[in-house]
């Protein structure tokens, strides 16, 4: 048969939508629109899968009944389109599907259109994708959003931005706009840039997010700000990373942090109400930044995790193991944590976990297991009886568990090793409370960290974060032992969001460019108008910026921001169904006055 799509008048515009027909429609006649997602002929009968977004319900041609209708059916396949009149009545006893959600109704086809054929597929749009190649999902993404998991993500992130937009309104914030085509926003990444063409040479950069404009408008006296925007960084990408983002960002006047906080957790409260019917309990925890590292490794600790980071430096000072002993004389660490369970763990076992350790910089690491009550492992024999004792007290081990110890020079490694291991070994051995919500604030970041390859300071968050008021002297003396009024909103291990109370004394921010080293004549350059800007009557103001896509994947159970993002970008930063970023034509590089170089 030559596929030939009808004519889509008004009289087959849908009456229901596929997964609404239901009890209230039985002995009535509907009219359908969707898609074919599988056909089945029991030698005569064929059964339509009808689809549309609201699901799925069963389309019975009987070809005794419309042979015209049933011979059109013959020729169908997946993912035609078609429209569909006929009557509802209640499925044959016995061939009711009760996990369908309409599966106790069919339709009996009285008359059927073909609105548009469908190529063969390059995969299964029914079930799970964990078996599609995602390179080949996010090459045919319009397929792959006609899968149910797919639309279900996308109207949670729609749901997660209206109830952002409703939340703000009703909090007095307003949406502004900020410029795409912009200057330089420090966010710690590379820009994206745009050439000018009728500025030959110049270049304007994406923002990496609406920082210094949302403080500009603080300044212009607009107290409350929000905007549910693209940003764009150019960064190394992985699973909850993308090129461009999209920020939940807002900024207020004449607040401190306990106000940002409040706002906060009442937002949070309200969306995980709205979108998961979960009561979260307020307020958050508060960890200042480096007892998050001391406890966790991690800036963002994931607190699903029952065990912690044990600090062993009573127990190892002065024992007879020279590595920790000599660590511990430099200053240096001594720290383990507790395997629930690791006993079980065969020589082959522990010997892959140090090899682990050594691959994320660890000198070594010494493994203890708990057997008959027993303490064994290599370095028994350096503890006495009293020390073996104080150990196991402190670690918390049970009988059955191990132990894996570390010791290091350096606080920033042995905390981001045993960081690591603590989230892999939870995984790996399914100790993480998977059904459990665990929010907190980090706070009290360093405000600047040394960069190697530059030999100067950069900032943590950006350069117009506040410094701790207590911390104003250290500006000049001790610029690393500065602490900043930023914080992270952590979900689960996710930073869900970031922000600060900011500088609104043009002094201030002046000492602070000295200390990143800027000249006042780059500082001018970079941030000139911002600067100049502060100098014409700033209020005290802060905010934050949520992180959309990692807020929706969480809310949708998705372990990749990709999936909640209709057109994502591969870790290369291309988008398979479009092609971009692609050459262009010489045209449009003499125009831009751009000449591109073969690169070696
Ligand atoms: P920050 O850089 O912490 O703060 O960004 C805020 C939040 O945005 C999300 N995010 C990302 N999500 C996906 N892909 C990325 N490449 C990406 N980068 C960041 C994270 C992060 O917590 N101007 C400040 C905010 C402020 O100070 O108010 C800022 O952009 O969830």
């Amino acid at each position: 048969m030559e596929f030939r799509s009808s004519v889509f008048d008004k009289s087959w515009k849908r009456s229901v939508y596929c997964g609404m027909v239901s009890g209230e429609h039985e002995g009535k006649e509907v009219v359908l629109n969707g898609w074919i997602r599988k056909r089945r002929d029991l030698g005569g009968i064929i059964f339509l899968e009808l689809w549309d977004y609201t699901s799925i319900v069963q389309v019975v041609i009987n070809p005794e009944d419309v042979p015209r209708v049933h011979e059109i059916a013959k020729e169908l396949r997946s993912e035609f389109v078609v429209a569909v009149k006929g009557t509802v009545r209640k499925r044959p006893y016995g061939t009711d599907n009760p996990s369908m959600k309409t599966g106790l109704w069919e339709v009996c086809a009285t008359d059927l259109i073909l609105l548009s054929p469908a190529s063969p597929l390059p995969f299964e749009l029914s079930g799970s994708t964990d078996k599609v190649d995602e390179n080949l999902r996010l090459k045919y993404r319009y397929l792959d959003l006609r899968r149910e998991k797919m639309q279900k993500n996308l109207r949670t992130r729609y749901q997660l931005n209206m109830f952002t937009r409703n939340f703000l309104d009703s909090k007095g914030f307003i949406d502004i706009e900020t410029p795409f085509l912009t200057k330089s926003t420090p966010e710690g990444a590379r820009d994206y840039l745009v050439p000018s063409r009728v500025n030959p040479g110049k270049f304007y950069a994406l923002p990496q997010s609406p920082q210094i404009f949302k403080q500009i408008l603080m300044i212009s006296g607009l107290d409350r700000y929000y905007q549910i925007v693209k940003c764009f960084r150019d960064e190394d990408l992985r699973a909850d990373r993308q090129p461009e983002f999209t920020q939940i960002d807002m900024e207020m006047s004449f607040i401190t942090e306990e106000d940002i906080f409040e706002l906060l957790e009442d937002y949070i409260q309200g969306l995980f109400k709205d979108v998961l019917g979960v009561n979260i309990p307020v307020p958050f925890k508060r960890l200042p930044f480096t007892e998050a590292m001391d406890r966790y490794g991690s800036d963002k600790p994931d607190l699903r995790i029952p065990f912690e980071i044990v600090d062993l430096k009573d127990i190892f000072s002065g024992c007879t193991f020279a590595p920790f002993r000599e660590n511990l004389d430099k200053g240096g660490f001594v720290r383990g944590i507790r395997l629930k369970g690791g006993s079980a763990l065969s020589r082959k076992g522990l010997s892959l976990i140090e090899e682990r350790a050594k691959a994320l910089g660890a000198g070594g690491l010494a493994a203890f297991q708990l057997k008959d009550l027993e303490l064994k492992g290599p370095l028994v024999k350096f503890l006495d009886d009293s020390r073996k004792e104080a150990l196991i007290q402190k670690c918390g081990m049970d009988n059955g568990d191990a132990l894996f110890v570390m010791s290091d020079p350096d606080w920033s490694k042995i905390c981001n090793v045993l960081g690591q291991l603590r989230l892999e070994l939870a995984k790996e051995h399914g100790l993480i409370q998977k059904e459990s919500w665990e929010f907190l604030w980090v706070v009290e970041f360093p405000l600047f960290e040394w960069d190697e390859e530059d030999g100067r300071w950069t900032s943590v968050h950006h350069p117009f974060t506040s410094p701790l008021p207590e911390d104003f002297d250290l500006l000049e003396t001790a610029p690393g032992r500065v602490r900043s009024r930023a914080y992270d909103l952590v979900l689960n291990g996710n930073e869900i969001g970031g922000g600060s109370i900011r500088i609104h004394d043009p002094k201030v921010q002046e000492n602070v460019f000295r200390c990143l080293a800027f000249s006042r004549e780059e500082a001018m350059n970079r941030f000139g108008f911002l600067i100049e800007a502060l100098a014409s009557g700033t209020p005290p103001h802060g905010g934050i910026a949520l992180g959309v896509d990692r807020i929706a994947m969480l809310l949708s159970g998705s372990t990749s921001i990709r999936d909640v993002i209709a057109f994502p970008k591969t870790a290369k930063a291309q988008c398979l169904m479009s092609s971009a970023p692609s050459a262009v034509s010489d045209n449009q590089l003499e125009e831009l006055n751009i000449e591109v170089k073969e690169k070696d």
